[in-house]
């Protein structure tokens, strides 16, 4: 297992290319399963999470490779399957689920359990799904789903669920008739999914929207797309220039993708211009503290709340950080404190009451965007901090490090 060892105390300055969405990458993986072909994308992540979306589809048949582009041989597919083996280590497996009933009327997928955020069930998919006329058992911690025709149906969501959006909208494409998906997530790679589904021959309206409506066609045909920038990364990128009192350029983004975000960081005491496909960042005061609740886009993401929890840190006053979507998304807290945080947890708000300094630790990564709060607040350590546990960052960061020591940070990785 690797682990990695950061020096703090260096201002970040320079230039950084914002890879693709890993988020927005494996629906577009999964969609291939709805046309038989070779399916064409640009700018995919090379992660961990890709991989592993690729093992998924090769083990039902298709082929791809990962040069330049990514390519996506979906024409012969033999099984249905998404098993437990890979569904444990990567929820998004279920995003199968809807292209698989779509264009093959069955599919067999194991029930993610609970993980390190949260309880996260797949009901509302599976509802959904229900309503469009589709059999669901669940056997031995498997879904087992079957369906003579889909057909259109009014789905209304109790809560906003992104892959569960992704997953109805896929299934819809080929069902009989017309399916309205009321209460449905906004996030752009909603919107980049139904725009890749459209290309393909898919009558979708509305996505990016609350209400997306999918008008069923009889085939789809296999096309080629580019992934969005991850506009995760984008933001942990700009935290970094924040926490680091640093200068940094980054490429390749779409800052349409981070109002909330950049408005929050503004807040925060920093200045960020935006062009067209960058954004440049620049501390220009002390690190203010600043109040921050998490909500489904356009509303500030999740995904960020770790990283920004980090900055806050080394606030100047009082920062109350709400979470909204998972019930338990705060594993970092204590993580954080070892590193000289002062961080108190009421029920699903985290008070945090800035210090001066933190000073290195040995932390232990507990998800994704958990790591990238450590490796932000270890930046701004004085002295080393030690990451153990980094296989969670190699899921949703390419090249962390690397992308890093080009800027300055003193960085590596090491074998434990
Ligand atoms: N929920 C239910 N029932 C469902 C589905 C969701 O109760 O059937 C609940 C969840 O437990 C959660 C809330 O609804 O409390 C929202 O969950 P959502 O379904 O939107 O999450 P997701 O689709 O599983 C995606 C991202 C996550 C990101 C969330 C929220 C992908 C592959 N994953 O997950 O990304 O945090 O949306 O924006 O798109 C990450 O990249 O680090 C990550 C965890």
């Amino acid at each position: 297992m690797d682990k990695l060892v950061i020096e703090g105390g260096v201002s970040l300055k320079g230039q950084v290319s914002i890879s693709g969405a890993k988020n927005a990458a494996l629906p577009l993986m999964a969609a291939s399963l709805l046309a038989s072909g070779k399916h064409t994308f640009a700018n995919v992540p090379r992660l961990r999470d890709i991989r592993t979306m690729q093992v998924l589809l090769s083990n039902m048949g298709a082929v791809s490779e990962q040069g330049d582009r990514f390519e996506l041989d979906t024409s012969d597919i033999r099984t249905f399957e998404a098993p437990y083996e890979l569904v444990k280590t990567m929820r998004a497996s279920v995003l199968v689920l809807g292209p698989l009933l779509a264009r093959y009327r069955k599919a067999r997928v194991s029930l993610p359990g609970g993980c390190a955020i949260g309880a996260r069930p797949i009901n509302l998919h599976l509802r959904g799904l229900q309503q469009m006329g589709v059999d669901i058992e669940l056997d031995h911690g498997y879904v087992i789903a079957s369906a003579s025709r889909l057909r259109g149906a009014v789905i209304s969501f109790d809560q906003v669920t992104v892959t569960g959006t992704e997953n109805l909208m896929m299934a819809a494409t080929l069902a009989d008739g017309v399916t309205v998906l009321q209460n449905a997530a906004q996030e752009p790679e909603v919107v980049a999914l139904a725009e890749y589904l459209n290309k393909m021959g898919a009558r979708i309206e509305g996505a990016g929207t609350t209400e997306i409506k999918i008008d069923g066609v009889r085939e789809l045909t296999p096309s080629d797309f580019t992934v969005i920038p991850d506009r995760i990364e984008t933001g942990t990128y700009l935290a970094a220039a924040g926490i680091t009192n640093g200068h940094l350029k980054l490429r390749g983004c779409r800052p349409d993708h981070l109002d909330a975000v950049i408005q929050h960081l503004a807040q925060a005491g920093l200045a960020i211009e935006a062009g067209q496909d960058s954004l440049e960042v620049r501390r220009v005061s002390k690190i203010r503290s600043v109040d921050v609740k998490t909500r489904p886009y356009p509303a500030f993401p999740t995904d960020m709340q770790a990283q920004f929890m980090a900055l806050m840190a080394l606030g100047d006053g009082v920062s109350l950080i709400t979470e909204q979507i998972f019930e338990n998304r705060f594993m970092h807290v204590l993580e954080l404190k070892r590193l000289g945080a002062e961080i108190e947890l009421e029920g699903r708000t985290a008070v945090v009451r800035g210090v001066r300094r933190l000073s290195g630790a040995q932390v232990m990564a507990t998800d994704l965007r958990a790591s990238a709060s450590l490796v932000l607040a270890a930046l701004a350590a004085e002295g080393v901090t030690e990451i153990h546990r980094i296989y969670h960052l190699d899921r949703g960061y390419e090249t962390i490090e690397k992308k890093l020591a080009a800027i300055g940070a003193k960085v590596w990785r090491e074998k434990t």
